[in-house]
């Protein structure tokens, strides 16, 4: 049943991986590239959410859907692990599952769902197209793809951005490539960034 795997191949991180480029001049540059921008969304508690709820501190996102039968509920449960693990030391990160399925996940669909998990992920849902705005700000991808007659399912990009409080790409967690020391030390360095930048003002 290949068609229902959710997953995974969809990656349009290229553009983000910015290899460090060669400059003559000593000055320290900063190559980590800025991510995110306007959105108008709402949370699985029914509240409006745009881009002022992410602003000033760190926060980890992840598209999917409440229908992905693998890919997506693993992902969840790991996270869910890994803020329990972390306990306090994630207080200052904002976690959001925003659905890439604008069509199923409804607000009451994902506040079912999202009860299986840890309470400070965030689910988030509009319309068709303030769906496909949040996901070009990060450069997501994912596309519906018919499964028999009736049903479908969607392929999309599945991967954790870790952005740090200055809007910028600090890190990935991709699917199965880490374990879970290499995404708490991932989870950490975010926060700790984040306490960085702020102190640097
Ligand atoms: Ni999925």
């Amino acid at each position: 049943m290949t068609g229902r795997l959710c997953a995974v191949a969809l990656f349009a991180l290229g553009a983000f991986v910015v290899p460090e480029r060669s400059y003559a001049s000593s000055q320290t540059l900063d190559v980590s590239p800025t991510i995110g921008g306007p959105f108008e969304l709402t949370t699985h508690k029914g509240e409006p959410f745009s881009e002022s709820d992410l602003a000033g501190a760190p926060y980890v996102v992840f598209f999917g859907f409440t229908y992905c039968p693998i890919v997506c509920p693993t992902t969840l449960w790991e996270l869910s692990q890994d803020l329990a693990a972390l306990g306090s030391e994630a207080d200052g990160l904002n976690v959001v599952f925003a659905t890439v399925d604008p069509e199923r996940d409804t607000q009451e669909t994902l506040a079912t769902y999202l009860s299986s998990f840890d309470p400070r992920i965030v689910g988030l849902y509009g319309t068709v197209e303030q769906t496909a705005q949040f996901a070009r700000n990060y450069k997501a991808v994912y596309r519906k793809v018919p499964v028999g007659d009736e049903d479908y399912t969607v392929e999309h990009t599945a991967i954790m951005y870790l952005v740090d409080a200055d809007g910028r790409l600090f890190d990935t967690i991709r699917y199965h490539e880490d374990g879970q020391d290499v995404r708490l030390d991932k989870l950490r360095g975010l926060a700790a960034k984040s306490a960085q930048s702020s102190a640097d003002r």
